[in-house]
């Protein structure tokens, strides 16, 4: 069988671990999909950068005339931001490319347009990696609970912020001190504002909200409050109370169906909840829904390792369809529910 071609867009945190596990786990990878997978090709900003494992010979600044080249199966984009990467994937699919993306934000702001462009070409937009790094909760929604009706989504979706308040919780860190350990450890974005004012939970809250209620939210439906204020003296008086602060992203069906809202927001947990002892970097999420009751997603939701699991979990995935000749289930059928964005407190 011929290899398939993937092109790595990004090999920062993310895209050096979806590198290195390529190569790694490469005898696997071949068996599960059914043909090996070559990286034909590693577009970066600096080029000069020594990155282990990597061939210099496939490294270029050129992403434009990398996605360009016609012969490519899958493009992993994990350069993140809005531009260049929304054009990249457009470009990818209009020359015959799958993709496999992280880029919450920009699947949050023009998720709807890149699923169009992606049937019109025939081709997969995967991104398992966009919502709570190596935790499967895009494909569960999707598929294992297409026949259910979700009701709620609601958890802990961003790891800066949850390590950033477990560590002023339990070891009085500052609010400065822990978000520069954070960034240190691969898990904020490129701009940490965006976790920490709470952007990137609403990216991923308007995410999901799409896929379990089968309508379109942007990142502009999401009620967004960051935890920048919360300080020492909130958690001394959540102690007080038996809770902890945690940021949450809630995503609501309205009890009449006609709608749904989606929040980021601090929250009070109570101790004795199992939200309450999501530790460091991990995410966890509640599904309820008609006929599964509630479901908990939990695990690492940030982090190169983690984040690259999900994302050749994808590639994978699309590999298969590409061998097979199909693609995936693409955006849902929408029922075009009105999103407000507050709800009922
Ligand atoms: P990094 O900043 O570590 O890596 C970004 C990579 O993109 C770098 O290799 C950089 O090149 C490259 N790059 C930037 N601009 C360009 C450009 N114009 N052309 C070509 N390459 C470019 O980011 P992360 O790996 O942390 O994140 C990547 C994506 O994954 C983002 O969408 C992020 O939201 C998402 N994500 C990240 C997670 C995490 O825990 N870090 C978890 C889940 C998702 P160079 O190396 O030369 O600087
Ligand atoms: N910055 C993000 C977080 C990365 O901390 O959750 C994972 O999406």
């Amino acid at each position: 069988t011929r290899p398939l071609k993937v092109a790595l867009l990004g090999c920062g945190v993310v895209g050096s671990e979806v590198a290195r596990i390529m190569t790694t786990h490469a005898d696997d990878l071949a068996a599960r999909i059914g043909a090996p997978v070559e990286l034909a090709g590693v577009a970066v900003r600096r080029p000069d950068k020594v990155r282990e494992g990597i061939d210099p010979a496939l490294v270029t600044t050129d992403a434009t005339a990398l996605v360009k080249r016609g012969d490519l199966d899958i493009v992993v984009e994990v350069i993140g931001g809005i531009e260049p990467a929304r054009t990249l994937i457009t470009t990818a699919f209009e020359h015959g490319a799958s993709v496999v993306s992280a880029n919450k934000a920009l699947l949050a702001q023009d998720g709807a347009a890149l699923h169009a462009a992606a049937e019109e070409h025939g081709r997969d937009l995967y991104y398992e990696a966009a919502v709570a790094g190596a935790i499967p909760l895009i494909r569960p929604l999707r598929e294992s609970l297409a026949g259910d009706k979700v009701n709620r989504v609601l958890g802990i979706v961003n790891g800066t912020t949850n390590f950033i308040l477990d560590k002023m919780d339990t070891t009085g860190a500052g609010y400065q001190e822990a978000l520069d350990e954070a960034t240190a450890l691969g898990y904020a974005e490129a701009d940490p504002t965006a976790d920490v004012e709470g952007f990137d939970a609403a990216a991923k809250a308007a995410i999901l909200a799409g896929i379990a209620f089968h309508t379109r939210v942007r990142l502009d439906d999401v009620h967004r409050e960051g935890m920048t204020e919360v300080t020492a003296g909130d958690f001394a008086s959540a102690k007080e109370m038996g809770c902890t602060i945690k940021l949450l992203a809630i995503c609501e069906r309205a009890e009449d169906g006609a709608s749904v809202t989606a929040r980021v927001h601090p929250a009070m947990i109570p101790l004795s909840h199992p939200l309450a002892s999501v530790r460091g970097a991990y995410n966890a999420v509640f599904v309820e829904s008609d006929a599964s009751g509630q479901l908990m997603f939990y695990g690492p939701g940030a982090g190169g390792a983690p984040t690259a699991s999900a994302v050749l979990g994808d590639l994978v995935a699309v590999g298969r369809n590409r061998l097979g000749g199909t693609t995936g289930p693409g955006e849902s059928a929408y029922a075009a529910l009105p999103v407000s964005p507050m709800g009922e407190v």
